[in-house]
């Protein structure tokens, strides 16, 4: 274990005696270094905060008040009237479409929220349902809507195709044509629009241990990157020809320094490399400092060189692969065991640091992911240097469950 591993485990530990695992922690001063990160490599636009990737209020406060930070982006409309309702600064922009019909009538119901809030949009039928659900209100203001645009590459034809199924809206034309539709509807104003690319924002450019693969992703990412820039472009052209944009958004964690450099571009969604997860680690542009961890206590000692450990079985969403299971991650050099993974309630944890190991230690793991470990924990114990300075409730905590 290198001297920054053990400073660090020896600082968590210390920090966190008083508390029995399993727990989850939040270093405040990693998490402060990432966002400082995170800005710089924004290049002066603002970073509309994915709230799915912290899932915690205080600390999406603390983020917001950072500069740098502008605006929420929220993963569901429930959430984001929530929010709203609590006082969070600045408009949220709801990033994936919704479907409920009484949340819909809530948004138009109370007007802050109307105002603060856009909902995403990718077709007529989602506009229909808006005016479904505003139909026989009064709402005082038009509904904030924003055009999802698909940004996946397409080659040989058609036939590879990589990227999200979001968005069948495509082209410059299509998305034209939504934003008449839009405008054309007294209930509704069109607000912004966004693109994701997560085909490049959200997988790693330097897979360990993979350099075929890596060379494959890089040359992918780089073909895709040249081909939304120009459709981006085109796309927010056509449809700032039918309606003005307040914003146009795009990109993630993993390209805030490519997705910037698009003149289109007037701001960057992201949250994850604020508490830097396994699945961001393998990344050229940017190495986070690891953020949010998670303690499990050691409860059992099989046989030499393994411990198992309470707990930890968090695997992250995707397809599901190696790669969605939590990270062990001090002391450094244990690992998971292959057959077994992360445990329901077991984990084995294997590797010569195991024989250092006694029962009733702890062992700090990350998850794959950003603001799933909170679906996991009820509070955050927020480090800063060498102790816990504040406890705050996740959405869990606070009885939130939303997607
Ligand atoms: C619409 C959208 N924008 C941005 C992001 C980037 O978020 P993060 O920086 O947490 O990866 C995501 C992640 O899935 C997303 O769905």
């Amino acid at each position: 274990m290198g001297p920054a591993a053990a400073s660090d485990l020896r600082r968590y530990n210390a920090a966190t005696a008083h508390l029995e695992p399993p727990f989850a922690v939040l270093d405040l001063a990693a998490m402060r270094a990432n966002a400082a990160s995170m800005t710089r490599r924004a290049a002066g636009k603002p970073i509309r905060l994915a709230s799915k990737s912290v899932r915690c209020r205080a600390v999406i406060s603390q983020v917001l008040a950072m500069d740098g930070f502008r605006g929420i982006m929220a993963y569901t409309l429930p959430e984001a009237l929530w929010l709203a309702g609590s006082g969070a600064s600045g408009d949220i922009l709801v990033a994936y479409p919704t479907a409920d019909r009484d949340a819909l009538a809530r948004l138009t119901g109370d007007p802050a929220a109307a105002a603060a809030i856009t909902v995403m949009v990718d077709c007529a039928e989602h506009l229909d349902m808006i005016e479904k659900a505003i139909a026989g209100t009064a709402p005082s203001s038009p509904v904030r809507v924003c055009i999802d645009i698909d940004t996946s590459y397409i080659a040989l034809g058609g036939r590879l195709r990589i990227g999200a199924r979001r968005s069948p809206v495509r082209t410059p034309a299509e998305a034209a044509a939504l934003a008449t539709d839009i405008v054309s509807r007294p209930g509704l104003r069109l607000a912004g629009l966004m693109a994701y690319e997560g085909q490049i924002a959200g997988v790693g450019d330097r897979p360990a241990g993979r350099p075929l693969y890596g060379q494959a992703i890089r040359f992918m990412q780089r073909r895709s990157g040249a081909e939304l820039a120009i459709r981006r472009a085109a796309i927010v052209a056509a449809v700032r020809a039918v309606a003005p944009l307040e914003f146009v958004n795009g990109g993630g964690t993993g390209s805030v320094e490519k997705t910037t450099t698009e003149a289109a571009i007037t701001e960057i969604g992201a949250g994850s490399g604020l508490y830097q997860p396994g699945l961001f680690d393998s990344y050229r542009g940017f190495s986070g400092r690891p953020a949010a961890l998670f303690a499990l206590p050691v409860v059992r000692r099989p046989g030499p060189g393994v411990v198992t450990a309470l707990g930890g079985g968090y695997l992250a969403s995707g397809a599901a692969n190696a790669a969605r299971l939590p990270r062990p991650f001090l002391p450094a050099g244990l690992r998971l065991d292959k057959d077994e993974g992360a445990g329901e309630v077991q984990t084995p944890l294997l590797g010569r640091a195991a024989d250092g190991l006694r029962i009733g230690d702890r062992v700090w793991l990350r998850h794959a992911k950003a603001g799933e470990l909170c679906e996991r924990f009820a509070e955050l114990h927020l480090i800063d240097g060498e102790a816990v300075v504040e406890v705050v409730p996740t959405y869990r905590g606070e009885g939130q469950a939303f997607a």
